[in-house]
């Protein structure tokens, strides 16, 4: 029986896994346990720290329900939602870039037709602004059988879960593509927004000297048999915290521009927005 030590103790714990372990989760785990085993080495992790670590977590379990994941939120202002898009979209071809899923999805959202809005309310949500554009695969042909799932907050800068003044679904909606490829929507112009910082992630954000800021931003899934789904958003180019997202999401190539519509026009913005998709492997 040999005792643990601080030099010993990662190599025990590894030998002490079972060889049946599915291998992805052994590969995740003992990596996992490496990096967390040095890190305690190389702060000198202290009882205390680690007491102030649990409950810091134990707070984060208690804000989580089905409205709101607290967990979801420290992986974003740790960089770490980010990070792990990156990894798993990894753009280096010609395809539209991807950003940060977030916490506020909601799958279900209603179908409109083509030109028809999101918003619920008409001005309440905020300015109207018309977005169309194409969805293409790489060599710039159409992708007649795509759709766009797209959801922003109300002008409050909260999701319509988060917000007991909206409709249910109000600023979500799908839209599929014509047989070009092309789609028209209406939708409000975003307004930047503080991820929730009443909580764990608060404390967190400010322990970094950071604000809980997003720059506003429309997000959507665009998706289509045969390519990969597209998890991304479009941000407001003039926006003030373009610069310092709280989540680290924008990429230059998704910034785009509000033109306010002409004279007499029946929205106040006009948004143009191409998608290029990539095919799955299979395909
Ligand atoms: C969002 O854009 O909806 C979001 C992303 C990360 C954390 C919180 C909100
Ligand atoms: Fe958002």
């Amino acid at each position: 029986m040999s005792t643990v030590t601080i030099e010993n103790i990662t190599r025990i714990f590894e030998a002490s896994l079972s060889p049946d372990m599915n291998p992805r989760a052994r590969e995740v785990l003992i990596h996992l346990v490496r990096h967390l085993h040095a890190f305690a080495r190389e702060v000198h992790l202290t009882h205390e720290d680690w007491l102030v670590g649990i409950d810091y977590l134990t707070r984060a379990a208690r804000l989580t329900d089905d409205k709101r994941n607290e967990f979801i939120l420290i992986s974003d202002v740790l960089g770490l939602e980010s990070l792990v898009d990156a990894i798993s979209h990894d753009a280096r071809g010609s395809e539209t870039e991807s950003a940060v899923l977030g916490p506020f999805y909601r799958e279900g959202a209603p179908k409109y037709g083509r030109d028809e809005t999101i918003s619920q309310r008409g001005a309440q949500d905020g300015a109207s602004v018309r977005i169309q554009g194409r969805v293409m695969d790489g060599d710039g042909r159409p992708v007649p059988e795509a759709t766009l799932d797209v959801w922003e907050t109300g002008p409050e800068g909260l999701y319509e879960q988060q917000d007991p003044e909206q409709p249910d679904m109000n600023l979500r909606g799908v839209f599929s593509v014509d047989s070009r490829g092309t789609y028209v929507l209406r939708a409000v112009k975003p307004v930047s927004y503080p991820i929730p910082y009443d909580g764990p992630t608060g404390d967190l954000l400010k322990v970094m000297g950071r604000h809980p800021y997003r720059p506003a931003h429309i997000h959507m899934i665009v998706r289509a048999p045969g390519y990969k789904a597209l998890v991304s958003q479009i941000y407001d180019r003039e926006d003030p915290y373009i610069e310092s997202d709280s989540v680290y999401s924008v990429k230059g190539s998704l910034l785009i521009d509000f033109e306010r519509a002409p004279e007499g026009s029946d929205v106040e913005f006009l948004v143009r927005h191409d998608v290029i998709l990539k095919r799955t492997e299979a395909a």
